[in-house]
């Protein structure tokens, strides 16, 4: 194929693309997606990136990111003087403003005024970059230098009481800069801006869906894996779900999922996993029934570290011994998303306290040496959901609640055995089943029972019992970082306590867990 010809399949196959340059920002993925919520492609490449790596994705816009450092410093972090003479739109964020102002000949200053948090944002001249942005609106500021004065061609936007040049743009040259953060939820235009810079400023159509995502996408695993061997551990979660789904597309019998049944899953769990992956996406998947594995290993453990902890080992070695079935493999498929990425580096954060080992098959890569392919990276939770359909899984996965990876386990309080184990599955279906019966809103993020060790006096009939608690958790969240309990119906909490109390031998009597997180947690133990 001759160059020109190459250059003209790159060009049908690859998006318009808007490439964002960043400097370190903690909100860079999140400005990537806002990108996608306008339709349009992005990359994310590092600030210092040569214009020709830039060029070769024929950018058809340019964002520069915030960053944590100052504009101002010795070392100032910057960008190749060829991304602002190529005539291609640039709309710079915080930092990226002032690069903006730094390079072009404005003025900046250490500003005396730091400027944390919310902020009235006053449109005082008309642009193109906030059409349709009321002339007062609420904006995230997050800054400590201020351009004093914009470079030679700009006008300034906005302003608000602490910064007088809060935006800036240039409509020949089509370069805009803003010193507040469009792209968190907390500034009210946020989104307006973005669209407006990428549709009407730069021009780039709507035209990018998840369906491109998906495309790219497995073009890149075929890039990465050749013709190697993957494996994935599938839990039945949305997550593992989705990225599995996605390297099966691209490589198809070259990836063998794994899945162990711990025997800590809920009622018709395992069944309902085999039957959406190989009989439904007919994934290429071993079922393990480490069923008596775990129960020996969790036989007298009545502390809740302790048992996550075996109960994490255990699933490594079972994991590592079909691994070890496979000749060759060499890759490992992880349900990363992009708020773990944060977690884990977002710079000068200090690690917090421990509050629980949560259950993970992150030590498995660098014992076993393998590659990781993590194809939702980038994604946020409710996009990994979106991409789920759009492979065509079954809603019950797409939206399937969180379940932790040690399963029932943290949900029968003191020691796990058998008979408690099916106590707290038949009590967890009825909580399930009614749950999902009635009509809430909003719907409650997760649900489930908790099998406690305490025992009660009861009567029943006319005799007295002394059997189990059970508690109900129910509760709304956006993330499961912070929670607050669910306003159940009353009617619905009687259902729910008539049903478990009567069907569920052992257990007289049920209580409603009405605490927040914080100061509790989710799961109970
Ligand atoms: P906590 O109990 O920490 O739970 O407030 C927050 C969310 O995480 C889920 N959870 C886990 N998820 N492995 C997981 O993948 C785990 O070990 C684990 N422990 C808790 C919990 O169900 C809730 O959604």
């Amino acid at each position: 194929m001759t160059t020109a010809t190459t250059r003209a399949a790159d060009a049908r196959t690859r998006p318009a693309t808007v490439v964002i340059l960043d400097f370190g920002a903690q909100y860079s993925q999140l400005i990537a997606r806002r990108v996608r919520e306008a339709n349009v492609y992005s990359e994310i490449l590092p600030h210092d990136a040569p214009w020709s790596e830039i060029a070769k994705r024929e950018p058809v816009a340019i964002v520069l990111t915030g960053g944590p450092e100052s504009t101002l410093a010795d070392d100032a972090l910057g960008i190749d003087p060829a991304v602002l003479t190529a005539g291609v739109p640039i709309l710079g964020i915080c930092y990226g403003m002032q690069l903006i102002a730094r390079d072009l000949g404005g003025t900046l200053v250490a500003s005396t005024h730091r400027e944390f948090g919310a902020a009235a944002l006053e449109i005082v001249a008309p642009s193109a970059l906030t059409a349709n942005i009321p002339e007062r609106s609420r904006a995230w500021m997050s800054h400590g230098d201020t351009v004093a004065a914009p470079p030679p061609g700009f006008v300034t936007l906005a302003r608000t009481a602490r910064c007088a040049v809060a935006a800036i743009g240039d409509p020949v040259r089509k370069i805009f800069g803003v010193q507040f953060h469009p792209e968190v939820v907390h500034t009210e235009a946020g989104k307006t801006l973005i669209a407006n810079f990428l549709h009407d400023v730069a021009g780039v159509a709507p035209a990018w869906k998840m369906d491109s995502f998906v495309d790219v996408t497995i073009a890149q695993i075929r890039a990465q894996v050749g013709d190697g061997r993957v494996i994935c551990a599938l839990s039945g979660g949305v997550d593992s779900a989705v990225a599995a789904t996605l390297v099966a597309r691209a490589i198809g019998t070259q990836l063998t999922c794994v899945f162990v049944d711990t025997g800590l899953l809920r009622a018709h769990e395992g069944d309902a996993v085999m039957a959406a992956f190989r009989d439904v996406l007919h994934l290429n998947v071993v079922r393990v029934d480490a069923r008596d594995r775990f129960l020996a290993r969790l036989a007298g453990i009545v502390d809740p570290e302790e048992k996550r902890i075996r109960i994490g080992h255990e699933f490594i070695a079972i994991f590592e011994e079909e691994a070890a079935k496979i000749p060759g493999v060499g890759f490992l498929v992880q349900g990363t998303l992009y708020p773990d990425v944060i977690e884990s580096k977002t710079p000068g954060s200090k690690a917090g306290h421990k509050i629980k080992s949560h259950h993970n098959v992150g030590g498995l890569p660098e014992k076993m040496a393998l590659a990781l392919v993590e194809p939702l990276r980038a994604l946020f939770k409710d996009e990994v959901r979106e991409v789920g359909r759009v492979l065509g899984l079954p809603e019950h996965i797409v939206e399937r609640q969180p379940f932790p990876g040690p399963g029932l386990a943290v949900r029968v309080l003191g020691e796990v055995n058998s008979d408690r184990l099916n106590t707290v599955r038949a009590a967890d279906l009825i909580v399930t089943d009614e749950i999902e019966a009635a009509t809430l809103s909003p719907r409650p993020w997760q649900y489930f029972a908790v099998l406690t060790p305490l025992q009660s006096v009861g009567v029943m009939g006319d005799g007295r019992t002394y059997a189990n608690l059970v508690a109900v958790r129910a509760i709304t969240s956006e993330d499961g970082m912070t929670a607050d309990w669910a306003r159940l119906p009353h009617e619905l909490l009687e259902r729910i306590s008539t049903r478990i109390v009567n069907e569920v031998p052992g257990v007289n009597r049920i209580a409603y867990d009405i605490t927040s997180k914080p100061p509790a947690t989710v799961e109970w133990e």
